[in-house]
């Protein structure tokens, strides 16, 4: 099975990361929809992707130093509010599969946190991915929670990360797309891991992974590809 992973929601269209573009992604029929999460200054967790507001709202400053009230107060994109995460969570559902990625620090402890509350509440570890460039992260995060799916993203010394994915015992090894050579991505699956690259947002490049026998791919369009 070849996944279809939405980069954002359905970023290509809407503005990344937000009710809207998560929204509109269910509606493409995806394997999985894929956010970020930052802690701000009062402790809940946002979705975003940047460290700051800068790039994606009318605002500027470091997502941190503000209040959760402050990042309310400001536009994401066609008077979109910034979301919580647990707005996310309850507006996909279950529908399909979230993947969380874990940005910012605190974020591991938090969102495993979070998600101990919803499987309280019903809620299967097959409705959540966690993924993560930090390996801080992704450690804090597996001391509270060992049995949600958890994906290790790369952006370098991908055979030396296999090491690190196997240790917190991941699902998944998520490179970026230039990385995706056959020789890695076999060694990846000898052990047992799958592999899901990011970011594909063409039909010949799609064709390419599945070719070189990747899981999944992470995309701005999903639709299109
Ligand atoms: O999870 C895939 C992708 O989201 C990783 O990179 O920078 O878009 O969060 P980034
Ligand atoms: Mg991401």
């Amino acid at each position: 099975m070849f996944l279809k992973i939405a980069h954002r929601g359905a970023s290509k269209k809407e503005p990344e990361n937000t009710l809207r573009s998560f929204r509109r992604a269910l509606r493409m029929n995806v394997s999985m929809i894929e956010c970020d999460a930052h802690l701000c200054k009062t402790g809940e967790l946002v979705v975003m992707h940047d460290n700051t507001v800068d790039r994606t709202t009318n605002g500027k400053g470091k997502i941190h130093n503000k209040t959760f009230d402050e990042l309310r107060k400001l536009d994401d994109g066609m008077g979109e509010h910034i979301p919580k995460l647990q707005d996310v969570i309850e507006l996909i559902n279950r529908e399909t599969r979230l993947n969380i990625e874990l940005k910012g620090r605190g974020t591991g402890w938090a969102v495993a946190t979070m998600l101990q509350m919803y499987y309280g509440m019903g809620w299967r570890h097959s409705d959540f991915v966690v993924s993560s460039f930090s390996r801080r992260e992704l450690r804090a995060f597996r001391r509270i929670d060992t049995k949600t799916p958890v994906g290790y993203l790369i952006y370098a010394n991908i055979f030396g990360s296999i090491h690190f994915a196997k240790k917190i015992n991941a699902h998944s090894i998520n490179p970026n797309i230039k990385h995706a050579k056959k020789r890695f991505i076999d060694r990846a699956h000898r052990i047992g891991l799958k592999v899901y690259v990011y970011t594909v947002d063409t039909k010949e490049d799609a064709q390419k992974m599945k070719s070189l026998g990747v899981d999944g791919v992470f995309s701005d369009c999903p639709d299109e590809i």
